[in-house]
């Protein structure tokens, strides 16, 4: 009899045990159908090959706010790659003062999504790059002027014929947006995650794998996939339940404003998810600030279900895994301004 209670009370124990463990066995099989680590080196990009001289030369023009008409703001002002490569902002803050309309993304593996901006309508990051240098609410700033800016300092005409050795001309605006996507295509930020996507068990929690296993059970994954976790699809913000205005403002359509097809109304990029415990505040409008929040508005918005608190403490486990290493970025030294140098305007 004791011996009959002790195999109920050991089975019991058991069926209790592994009901608790929702990792299931062939978890790594299921997510490498769904996902991609990063490679271990940096990719190839479109019609432009990268050189260490083209990835200095667009560290320097990544990091120099003369880029800017007012002399003030350079691309990591609002991709600080101290902070996650985003600017920690409601809206990023630009060209006089003004409040932009939108949250900064990061700029780390960016270089992974298909097609950038919140709503997609810059199809690479070198056609990206020229966009907030000329938008008024942000550098302000006109291709003829930055070209007169980088041509008027003889070290950086120096460093573009280095990267662009066979053009007769080579500091142009095109070729200065060429330099700043090679250098974004450094940075890469491999993470537990890929650790374990490529075989290595120990690198995530079991929590983390939970996570993991819900994010994928959940649905969550058929928006958010890929290398990046995200960043390769568009789907209405509010699939089942539109978020309110405090969330989700009326003004800003998305893709709307790119194809003007009634059916973009409220049409956005799934975001890429990797660093995203560094880059609160979350969604276009930057209104959550709380990644729990951002997931649970997730739950009811994009699937209809009210995530318990338990698997919201999962998958917000799991997002963690998927903070990288940094990349190692030495900052650069800048050369100085000449007397034809353009003054800071605005
Ligand atoms: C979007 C890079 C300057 C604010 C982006 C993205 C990249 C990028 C790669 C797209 C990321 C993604 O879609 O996931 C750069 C570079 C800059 C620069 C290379 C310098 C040439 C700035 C500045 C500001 C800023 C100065 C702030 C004043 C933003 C915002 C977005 C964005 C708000 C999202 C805009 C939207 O989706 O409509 N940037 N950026 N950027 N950047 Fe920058
Ligand atoms: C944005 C997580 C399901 C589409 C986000 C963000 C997070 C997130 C944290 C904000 C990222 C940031 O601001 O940087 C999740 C989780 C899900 C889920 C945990 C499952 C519970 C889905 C599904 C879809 C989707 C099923 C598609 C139907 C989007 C879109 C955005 C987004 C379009 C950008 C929204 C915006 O414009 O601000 N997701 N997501 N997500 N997600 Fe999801």
């Amino acid at each position: 009899m004791k011996f009959l209670l002790a195999t109920v009370a050991a089975t019991v124990i058991a069926t209790v045990a592994f009901a608790a463990d929702p990792v299931p066995a062939d978890l790594r099989a299921t997510a490498l159908d769904i996902f991609k680590p990063l490679p271990s080196t940096y990719p190839a990009v479109n019609d432009n090959p990268i050189t260490k001289e083209k990835i200095d030369l667009g560290k320097a023009l990544f990091f120099d706010p003369r880029l800017s008409a007012s002399g003030v703001f350079s691309c990591n002002s609002c991709h600080n790659l101290a902070t996650g490569g985003d600017d920690n902002l409601e809206t990023s803050i630009g060209h006089g003062w003004q409040k932009g309309p939108r949250n900064s993304p990061t700029a780390l593996n960016a270089v992974f999504n298909e097609a950038q901006f919140w709503d997609g309508r810059a199809e690479d990051l070198k056609a990206q790059a020229k966009g907030p240098i000329q938008a008024g609410v942000e550098m302000a700033n006109t291709p003829a002027q930055v070209v007169a800016t980088l041509k008027s300092m003889p070290k950086y005409v120096d460093w573009f014929k280095a990267a662009f050795p066979s053009d007769a001309d080579p500091v142009t605006f095109d070729n200065m947006a060429k330099a700043i996507e090679a250098f974004e295509a450094t940075l890469i930020t491999p993470a537990p995650f890929d650790a374990y996507l490529n075989g290595d068990d120990g690198a995530m929690t079991a929590e983390q794998k939970e996570g993991l296993a819900l994010f994928m059970d959940k649905g969550c994954a058929s928006c958010h996939s890929g290398i990046n976790i995200g960043g390769n699809g568009y789907y209405p913000f509010g699939l089942i339940e539109k978020p309110g205005s405090e969330v989700l403002p009326e003004n800003d359509k998305g893709r709307f404003a790119v194809t003007a097809t009634a059916d973009d109304s409220y049409v956005f990029r799934a975001a890429p998810l990797r660093n995203v415990t560094l880059t609160a505040p979350y969604f276009h409008s930057g209104k959550v600030w709380n990644l729990r929040q951002a997931v649970a508005i997730m739950g009811t918005s994009q699937l209809g279900e009210d995530l318990s608190e338990t698997e919201v403490d999962r998958i917000v486990a799991f997002l963690g895994s998927l903070e990288g290493r940094m990349p190692e970025v030495v900052y650069p030294v800048l050369p100085a301004e000449t007397g034809d140098t353009p003054l800071p305007s605005g």
